[in-house]
């Protein structure tokens, strides 16, 4: 699709050659931009972007963007957007005072999930899901990545993929697929947690591979969940099948995820709300990414990561929803940007950062999306007007998106 938008106040992440693959500590504070600007998309392609003074005649598609930012799409690297059911009778028990791990002990959480979506068709399980796809497309995200893990029995894991290769050839947009079936111990392996980790290894990855039906391999190593040792040898096997590891690391607790993470050449490790010194020092000089989700610290009313300590120590911040229906039931970018502001102490260029170009290093889109750059996807979002960058995550909880942009085409 061919479309010109014009009278940009403010054109955000524009880098004409040889956009940065990802940023690292103080990098993370700049977002470079052009005033007043005008951006071509054709064929679904960005162009060329320049300043309105020299801005070319065009026949198609015009939109006047007077008053209003235009950048990068938002990349979503950590969902679970595949579920059959919400969960918020959880979320009141919370308010009463129960814990997410107590909640979890008792057969809630996780388990809950996976009981309701072993009842839901293939067809079902796709429909709810794109309303989702749909919903957080309005609110900015152009590229998604969606993780199993409700199924918990290789038939119930295998459906979830499908739903997500379906979502995958459904839509005009990037969508990463990642194995979760170590998310929990499913109640019928209570009592023989090697029994269901020789399931995934033995069972579950070989299925999942030999349909090419995952990207990458991912383990929820935590207390009460998987040990290092364990997420070790799903890693190992996910990576002999050609996936890459995202590991779920120190949501709960400092579980050593993070450093299993890195020991392994995880792509990213998602969550770190309990780090230390030394996790931080694990990260550093490491290629991991670290991916924050603060709609799950938000919901479930955990600490929040050191954003300001992984940021002085140099490390790669991206942001992400975390998408699902226990600990982050919100897909929505913009309040992710708004946390990490009022909550991490990000600054509204470092969360635009960790939500564009570190966000689609860490699902490796970075040659397509996270930034402006002719060659790149035309898939952008045009803003309501606003005043400023800052006013995006200052004005939390609105919906500042007027139109998203995916290939060229207003969707
Ligand atoms: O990323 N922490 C593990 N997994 C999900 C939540 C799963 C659930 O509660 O359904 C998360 O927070
Ligand atoms: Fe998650």
């Amino acid at each position: 699709m061919d479309l010109l938008i014009k009278n940009i106040s403010q054109l955000l992440q524009t880098y004409r050659q040889t956009p940065p693959a990802r940023l690292s500590g103080s990098q993370m504070a700049d977002v470079p931009s052009v005033d007043n600007a005008w951006l071509l998309i054709r064929q679904g392609k960005i162009e060329d972007w320049g300043e309105m003074s020299n801005c070319p005649s065009f026949e198609g598609e015009v939109i006047d963007a007077t008053g209003r930012l235009v950048f990068p799409g938002f990349v979503d690297s950590h969902t679970h957007i595949v579920f059959a059911a919400p969960r918020e009778q959880e979320f009141v028990d919370r308010i009463r005072g129960l814990s997410y791990e107590e909640i979890a002990k008792k057969g809630g959480g996780i388990l809950n999930s996976a009981g309701r979506l072993r009842e839901t068709s293939e067809d079902d399980l796709f429909h709810s899901a794109m309303q989702r796809v749909k919903e957080v497309t309005a609110q900015g995200t152009v590229a998604i990545e969606v993780k199993s893990g409700y199924g918990l029995t290789t038939e119930s894991e295998l459906k979830m993929l499908k739903v997500i290769r379906r979502l995958k050839d459904a839509l005009d947009m990037p969508v990463k697929s990642t194995f979760l079936g170590a998310h929990a111990i499913p109640a019928e392996y209570k009592e023989d947690r090697q029994g269901y980790i020789d399931l995934i290894l033995n069972d579950m990855l070989p299925a999942v591979a030999k349909e090419g039906l995952a990207d990458y391999v991912d383990v929820f190593c935590e207390k009460g969940f998987f040990t290092p040792e364990e997420t070790k040898a799903v890693v190992q096997k996910g990576k002999e099948l050609g996936m890459k590891p995202k590991i779920h690391a120190n949501q709960l607790h400092r579980s050593g995820g993070v450093q299993t993470g890195v020991e392994t050449g995880a792509l990213s490790v998602d969550h770190l709300e309990e780090m230390g010194e030394q996790e931080i020092n694990a990260l550093k000089g490491s290629d991991t990414i670290a991916t924050l989700l603060p709609g799950a610290a938000f919901f479930i009313n955990t600490p929040y990561p050191p954003a300001r300590d992984m940021l002085n120590a140099g490390l790669t911040l991206a942001l992400a929803s975390d998408y699902n229906p226990g600990s982050a039931p919100s897909g929505n970018m913009q309040l992710m940007m708004s946390l990490a502001c009022v909550k991490m102490r990000m600054t509204p260029q470092e969360a635009l950062n960790a939500a564009t170009v570190n966000a689609a290093a860490a699902m490796e889109i970075e040659s397509t999306h996270g930034t402006i750059t002719p060659g790149k996807a035309g898939s952008v979002v045009i803003t309501k007007p606003v005043s400023s960058l800052a006013y995006l995550p200052y004005s939390f909880g609105t919906n500042l998106v007027e139109h998203t942009v995916i290939n060229g085409k207003v969707v």
